[in-house]
C-alpha cells in the first residue's frame, strides 16, 4: 500500500455516498461466491505476497489493456487517441485497489467505495474523476469478460513468494471470488431493478 494520496481515490473520504447495497446484500452474495474467512486469510497472504509485485502486475494488465483496441478505447478519446495522463491516473488506484482487495475489510465503507468504482464504469461518473476527454461508459459484458484475465494473469505473482502449491492456490481460489463478489457489487448500477 503506498502512503502518498492518489488522485481521486475517495476510499477514506468522509463524503462518500452510502452503497445501496447492504451488508446483508454483501453477505448473501459472498455465501454465493461461497467466499469464506479461510479466504479472507488467503487474501491477507496475498497482499503480502503482491505487495513488491504491484507495478509488475499493472504492467502485464496495462499490456493487455493497450494490445487490445476494443479496450483501450475506453482510455482514448472518442476518435481513438489514447489518453496518457488518463491512464497513468487510473493506474494509481489501480495499485491500491489490488491492495485494499488482500488487506481491507469488506465492511460498509468498502461497499460505499466499491458501489464508487461500479460508478466510475457507467455514465453517470466515467472520467469525471480524472477530467478526462474519453468515451463516456463501459459496457457491462467487458467487466464481466475481465474476470478471467484479472484472475489468470495474477497467479505467477502469487507463486513468486515461494510458498508451497496448496498456499499458492488457497490465494489464487481466494482472488478469483474477490474479483468475482466485487463484478457482481459493480453490476448494480448497471443493472439497476434488475439486480
Ligand atoms: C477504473 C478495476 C474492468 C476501464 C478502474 C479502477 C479499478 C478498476 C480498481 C479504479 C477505481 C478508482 O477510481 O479508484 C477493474 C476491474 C475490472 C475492470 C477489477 C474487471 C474485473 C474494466 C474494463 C475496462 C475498464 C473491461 C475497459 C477497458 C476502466 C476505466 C477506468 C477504470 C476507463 C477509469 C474510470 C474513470 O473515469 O474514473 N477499474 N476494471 N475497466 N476502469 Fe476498470
Amino acid at each position: 500500500t503506498s502512503p502518498e494520496p492518489v488522485p481521486g481515490y475517495t476510499h477514506d473520504d468522509p463524503g462518500l455516498a452510502p452503497s445501496p447495497v447492504t451488508p446483508a446484500d454483501l453477505a448473501l452474495l459472498k455465501a454465493s461466491v461461497l467466499f469464506g474467512p479461510a479466504d479472507e486469510e488467503a487474501l491477507r497472504l496475498a497482499g503480502e505476497v503482491l505487495s513488491g509485485q504491484i507495478e509488475q502486475v499493472l504492467d502485464v494488465w496495462y499490456g493487455f489493456v493497450g494490445s487490445h483496441p476494443h479496450l483501450v478505447a475506453y482510455f482514448s478519446t472518442p476518435d481513438g487517441t489514447p489518453i496518457d495522463d488518463y491512464l497513468a491516473r487510473v493506474r494509481a488506484r489501480f495499485a491500491r485497489w489490488i491492495a485494499d482487495t488482500c488487506t481491507r475489510p469488506y465492511d460498509e465503507r468498502w461497499l460505499a467505495y466499491q458501489q464508487e468504482i461500479a460508478l466510475r464504469h457507467t455514465e453517470p461518473k466515467k472520467n469525471q474523476t480524472d477530467h478526462a476527454d474519453s468515451v463516456p461508459h463501459i459496457p457491462l459484458r467487458h467487466i464481466i469478460a475481465f474476470i478471467y484475465p484479472i484472475t489468470a494473469t495474477i497467479r505467477p505473482f502469487l507463486a513468486a513468494g515461494g510458498h508451497d502449491a496448496e498456499q499458492v492456490d488457497a490465494m489464487h481460489q481466494a482472488w478469483f471470488k474477490a474479483v468475482t463478489l466485487q463484478v457482481a457489487l459493480w453490476s448494480q448500477p448497471y443493472a439497476g431493478r434488475a439486480w
